[in-house]
């Protein structure tokens, strides 16, 4: 199992995935008003490529999970990032690859400088990794959501809970931070060579 930067090569894969995920319907989600017309963060977009499942090689992998981020930017100019949409292959979830693309893109974006994320997503999966209602209090989203699952994580103390009313699109170099210090994790430096997680029963 290799975890790596995404490339444009995935792009119809993940869509597939994502359609069975979240079915036909999920772009009519709040989130994506968020999204549209935007160019992901192509440093922090990951997938898992499976070069050992059946019928697929090393040349050819199965894409199996796929992470995605955008850059989002408060009335009040403040600047984040909204993780999302995650999907993991049903035969492959509860092994853990979920956490990892979402800890391994985490540290990526901290690395490259980024000071804040947020998501709407099921705060019993997400409070594991660090998020919580409280960053996003003083923040909206433009269109219906349940506030329980708006949520946020901050790499710096104070750099999301500060921010102030509703989020809007920004164009990805916007965010791109001005203290980033490390090297897009592309190529070689970006791949993570892993245990090919245990199987389980679809369910
Ligand atoms: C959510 C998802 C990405 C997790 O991927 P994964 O590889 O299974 O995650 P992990 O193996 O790291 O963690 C699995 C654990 O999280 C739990 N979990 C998964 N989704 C959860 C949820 N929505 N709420 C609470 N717990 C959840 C599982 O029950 C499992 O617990 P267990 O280890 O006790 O069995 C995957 O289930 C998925 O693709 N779901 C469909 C799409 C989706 O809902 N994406 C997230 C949008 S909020």
């Amino acid at each position: 199992m290799i975890l790596t930067t995404e490339l444009p090569a995935h792009a119809g894969a993940i869509e597939r995935l994502l359609d069975t995920a979240f079915g036909p319907k999920r772009k009519a989600k709040t989130v994506y008003r968020l999204r549209r017309g935007i160019a992901p963060v192509a440093d922090l977009c990951m997938v898992a490529l499976d070069d050992e499942a059946p019928g697929y090689s090393a040349a050819q992998p199965r894409l199996v999970a796929s992470i995605r981020y955008w850059p989002v930017m408060a009335a009040d100019g403040t600047m984040t990032l909204m993780l999302g949409p995650i999907a993991v292959a049903e035969d492959y979830r509860s092994a853990g690859l979920g956490g990892q693309l979402i800890r391994a893109s985490l540290a990526r974006a901290e690395a490259l400088g980024y000071e804040s994320v947020l998501l709407v997503g099921d705060a019993p999966y997400y409070n594991r990794f660090g998020f919580t209602r409280g960053p996003v209090l003083g923040l909206k989203l433009p269109g219906p959501v349940e506030l329980d699952r708006f949520l946020g994580l901050e790499f710096v103390p104070g750099s999301l809970s500060k921010a102030q009313g509703m989020l809007g699109r920004a164009a990805s170099r916007t965010v791109t931070p001005a203290t980033a210090t490390a090297a897009p994790a592309t190529g070689d430096a970006g791949v993570a060579k892993l245990a090919r997680p245990r199987r389980r029963a679809v369910r």
